[in-house]
């Protein structure tokens, strides 16, 4: 089959591979996707969970092909979309994906048919077949009542179903929705999730960012992008480590938090041009890492003996029992230093 081709058959799974995407955030990378894995059968709905920062924009903006991620494979049935070009990149951004933002993104002079007909009026479509679909899939979103309103008179939850019909307006094989439910009340909430829910269907699949745990039981499969690990398991542990060996990488997901008993550890941050800056050397007595398991975030340093040194390891539990009282509070203050300067 031709790359620009639409694969027809129901059998639409998606399947990422290896997929990574970094970026240059000033002069440091930040990898929210390192080699991520995902398999997705046909009519799924799909939750990407996580905590603030850990990569679920990146990955919907990697699946509607609006980022080019830095390597690995998305594969939508016969369609690898990773490294489509020209033609074939404009057919699948318009015709394969529908894309549902927060935000609605609607036009407030245009009421609800005319917001749907847009795409289509860009696409080429006649003004009347134009008119007729959209008005078929405003019904079908259960807005047959409000045609003719306009964003401005519609609730939260009646503009996110205009903004749902928009990017059904191909009929797309994947819908991807970015925090679809974030700024409705719960009501509006209720109409949202069902439509999302019966809108994955043999053929399509659904894919939402969400921090909506209501969604969770309406599901097939939830994909949790946050970093942590088990993070509340295992007793402290004493480790030793031999000079210029690492005990965690930036950018590795973190459940363990390290206080140093005999050596020294340095903190680096990798820079995206391969050098390094120094954030911090941890001492006897000091500790460090504590960031990346307190918060669901990867570590945003690398961690490196300066000589041979020895750490006991904790979970975040056990952490908290011997930090000295009111430190969760001070840990707090440093997560939203660090989260710029890092040091977790
Ligand atoms: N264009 C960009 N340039 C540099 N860094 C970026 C860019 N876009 C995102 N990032 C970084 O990549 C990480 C993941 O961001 P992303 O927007 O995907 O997170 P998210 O899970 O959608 O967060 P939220 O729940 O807040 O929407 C963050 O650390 C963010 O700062
Ligand atoms: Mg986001």
């Amino acid at each position: 089959m031709s790359p620009s081709a639409n694969p027809t058959t129901t059998e639409c799974d998606l399947k990422i591979t290896d997929l990574t995407v970094e970026y240059t955030s000033g002069d440091y990378a930040v990898r929210p996707l390192d080699r991520f894995n995902a398999h997705v059968h046909s009519g799924e709905l799909v939750l990407l969970l996580g905590a603030s920062g850990c990569g679920k924009t990146t990955l919907l903006s990697a699946l509607a092909a609006i980022l080019t991620p830095t390597s690995g494979s998305i594969r939508l049935g016969d369609l690898e979309v990773v490294g489509l070009r020209r033609s074939a990149l404009t057919h699948y951004r318009r015709q394969t994906v529908g894309v549902v933002f927060q935000a609605f993104n609607l036009v407030p002079s245009l009421n609800a048919v005319e917001n749907v007909m847009l795409p289509m009026r860009a696409a080429g479509v006649a003004s009347r077949a134009a008119r007729a679909r959209s008005t078929e899939l405003l019904e079908q979103v259960g807005l047959g009542e409000r045609l003719s309103h306009k964003p401005g008179t519609m609730s939260g939850g009646q503009q996110q179903r205009v903004a749902i019909a928009r990017a059904l307006v191909h009929e797309p094989m994947l819908v991807l929705a970015d925090e679809p439910t974030a700024h409705l009340d719960y009501i509006q909430v209720d109409g949202v999730i069902r439509l999302l829910r019966d809108l994955a269907q043999p053929g399509r699949i659904v894919v939402v960012a969400t921090h909506d745990d209501r969604m969770v039981p309406l599901a097939d499969k939830v994909i949790e992008l946050s970093a942590h690990a088990a993070p509340e398991s295992g007793p402290p542990e004493s480790v030793t480590v031999a000079a210029g060996r690492e005990l965690f990488r930036q950018g590795d997901p973190g459940d363990r938090v390290y206080v140093v008993d005999g050596g020294e550890i340095e903190l680096v941050q990798m820079l995206a041009d391969g050098h390094e800056d120094l954030l911090a050397v941890a001492k006897p007595g000091d500790y460090f890492g504590e960031l990346a398991p307190l918060f669901g975030l990867r570590r945003s340093a690398t961690a490196r003996a300066r000589c041979d040194s020895t750490v006991t390891t904790y979970a975040i539990r056990d952490f908290r029992a011997i930090v000295h009282p009111g430190s969760v509070a001070d840990l707090i203050t440093r997560a939203a230093d660090a989260q710029s300067d890092g040091n977790g």
